[in-house]
């Protein structure tokens, strides 16, 4: 255990080093922040800085990570882990021998090789850390990744999102203040297109929009694919399905990657796989534009995907001056040539390697954490947005006696501003003899089925001793800046709140921070708002009961200025004044 320096140590602020981590699909990466303020990679004991996400049980019951388990993958196909990233949190098992491991489980071993790196370089015990995940990551999958940390003997201070990490590496110091940014994370398992702007040290995220089944992953099946039809066409036979050759499947997955990789610098690569059935070899040539023609359908997926975010951020190419590629598979000539061309745009370098700008701004937020950046450089604030849409079950009447059950109701649409704050009535249809079972949930997909969705938790409001039907009862939300989302639920006509539910659903945004005073008062539009703010301020001293909500409230007004957006300002005025009105 570190002790604590003598004196008065600030408070929730870890002692000892806090180290960035990305726990990617297909490799991760973990990271600390020099004492003069540089983010640095840390090698692991294979030597790697970039580490395989594999983990292999050998015979001996001994397990292993990193690019150790990655050259025995062939040898012990049926004993490797790999690619789990996406399985977190869904309760499937993956199997290496006869033993089978939750994806958490894998995780947590992947981590633990990273904390001994970390711990060797540092010569200390390493305990705290900042992990990064995908922006739309679900809350399941957050979870899961906190509790894989958590068995590896870590503590996660701060899950933060990747393409915030990527953006806080390029960003600070490299690109310019007062920039909207696009980045393009296209990584192993999934792309995520982030739509965010910079500007006086605020990283203002406006959206995250993805697509879960787009990653190099997927590339390396479309390769393999066409490695399998050359095999077809040179030998005149099929290949045996993975099931039944899973040795000739493993090596044509190796060599599928390489020849993805090669490819985005060569216009051809050549295949020379000896004896990869009985004793039939694959040997050939494969160029770009082949690939090319297997991976269309994937660029119009990425593009479909690149082209929503622009519109959750109201924004057109003309607006954004930074398109941000990051993540392995944006290598790809094909897709950076699609981001050109509708852009109109040079794509940033910045001279960091694009699959380790996350590890390096997860170090970064790592040293935010800990006030050791702020020593260094300016103030840096993050400003996150609802990843999901939340809401409730409801029944939904559609017509006079026809009712559709099991309707989400949504309470906090995706790419709310945190904090975010939600109220809405709702009618019992029972009679007011059992309880009402409030339902949360995070919704998965467009649909408004609560059943397509993913529960969060269940409250229950107990009746209320009355006979009477159609009782107002009242929901509210509050997505906190910390990532808690606080849900309570009262009857209209008892006011006080019934039930009261705390669910962490991690929010890797700024940690409660306040929006800085210097920040917000040089806005164009600060003049609206400061009497009312002012008056905000002096009831928070006289009001400690409600001054969280006058806070929260306050908080959304100042950054409607900062993004200098009247409507939104005026919006959030009056409901602030109706507050005010209500409250005191
Ligand atoms: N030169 C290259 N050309 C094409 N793809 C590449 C190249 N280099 C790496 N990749 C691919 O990038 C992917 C890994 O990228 P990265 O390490 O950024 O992802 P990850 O962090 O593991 O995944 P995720 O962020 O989705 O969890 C792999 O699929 C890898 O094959
Ligand atoms: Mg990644």
């Amino acid at each position: 255990m570190n002790t604590p320096p003598s004196g008065v140590a600030p408070k929730n602020i870890p002692s000892g080093p806090i180290i960035g981590i990305d726990l990617g699909t297909s490799t991760s990466a973990i990271a600390f922040l020099t004492p003069d303020g540089e983010p640095e990679l840390i090698q692991d004991l294979n030597g790697d800085t970039i580490v395989p996400s594999m983990v292999q049980l050998l015979p001996d019951g001994q397990l292993v990570v990193g690019s150790v388990a990655k050259s025995g993958a062939v040898t012990y196909h049926d004993r490797t882990a790999m690619e789990v990233k996406r399985l977190m949190g869904t309760g499937e098992t993956v199997k290496l021998g006869k033993k089978v491991f939750f994806p958490e489980e894998i995780g947590t071993e992947i981590l633990k090789h990273l904390k001994q790196a970390a711990e060797a370089k540092l010569n200390r015990e390493v305990k705290d850390v900042v992990i990064s995940v995908p922006a739309r990551f679900e809350n399941s999958a957050r979870e899961a990744t906190r509790k894989a940390a958590e068995a590896a003997g870590l503590e996660v201070i701060r899950l933060i999102n990747e393409p915030t990490a990527a953006a806080l590496a390029y960003g600070l110091g490299h690109i310019a203040d007062q920039s909207k940014v696009l980045v393009f994370d296209f990584g192993g398992g999934t792309l995520d297109v982030t739509v965010l702007e910079m500007f006086e040290g605020i990283l203002d995220i406006r959206t995250s929009v993805g697509d879960d089944k787009l990653g190099g992953k997927d590339i390396d099946e479309a390769v393999m694919a066409l490695l399998r039809d050359k095999f077809k066409e040179t030998t005149g036979k099929k290949m045996p399905p993975p099931s039944r050759d899973r040795k000739a499947a493993q090596r044509i997955k190796e060599e599928g990657e390489i020849v993805k990789k090669t490819l985005s610098f060569s216009e051809s690569v050549q295949v020379n796989l000896p004896n990869l059935v009985g004793d039939q070899s694959l040997v050939c040539t494969i160029t770009r534009d082949e690939l090319d023609a297997q991976l269309e359908d994937m660029l119009m997926r990425a593009m479909a995907v690149v082209n929503e975010a622009l519109a959750r951020a109201r924004l057109k190419w003309d607006d954004i001056d930074v398109i941000l590629p990051i993540g392995g598979s944006s290598r790809i000539p094909m897709f950076r040539r699609a981001l050109q061309f509708a852009s109109g745009k040079e794509l940033y370098s910045g001279g960091l390697n694009p699959d380790e700008a996350v590890a390096l701004g997860a170090a970064i937020a790592a040293g935010i954490e800990q006030d050791l950046y702020q020593k260094q450089q300016k103030d840096i604030m993050i400003l996150d947005v609802s990843p999901h849409r939340l809401g409730v079950a409801t029944i939904k009447q559609v017509g006079s006696e026809q009712f559709v059950e099991d309707y989400f109701s949504e309470l906090i649409p995706k790419d709310a501003k945190l904090p975010a704050i939600t109220k809405r009535d709702y009618m019992t249809l029972s009679d007011g003899t059992g309880p009402i079972a409030i339902r949360i949930y995070e919704a998965v997909t467009e649909g408004n089925l609560c059943r397509e969705h993913r529960m969060i938790s269940e409250l229950a409001l107990r009746a209320l001793n009355k006979e009477s039907k159609d009782e107002p009862v009242q929901v509210e939300f509050r997505y906190t800046l910390d990532g808690t989302l606080e849900v309570a639920a009262r009857y209209i006509s008892a006011p006080m709140v019934q039930v009261d539910g705390k669910f962490v659903l991690d929010a890797p945004g700024a940690g409660g921070a306040e929006i800085p005073q210097e920040v917000w008062r040089n806005a164009p539009l600060a003049g609206l708002v400061l009497p009312l703010i002012e008056q905000v301020e002096r009831q928070v001293k006289e009001r400690p009961d409600i001054a969280s909500t006058l806070n929260d409230m306050a908080g959304f007004v100042k950054l409607a200025v900062i993004q200098n957006d009247e409507d939104e300002v005026r919006k959030r005025l009056d409901k602030l004044t109706d507050l005010l009105f209500e409250l005191t």
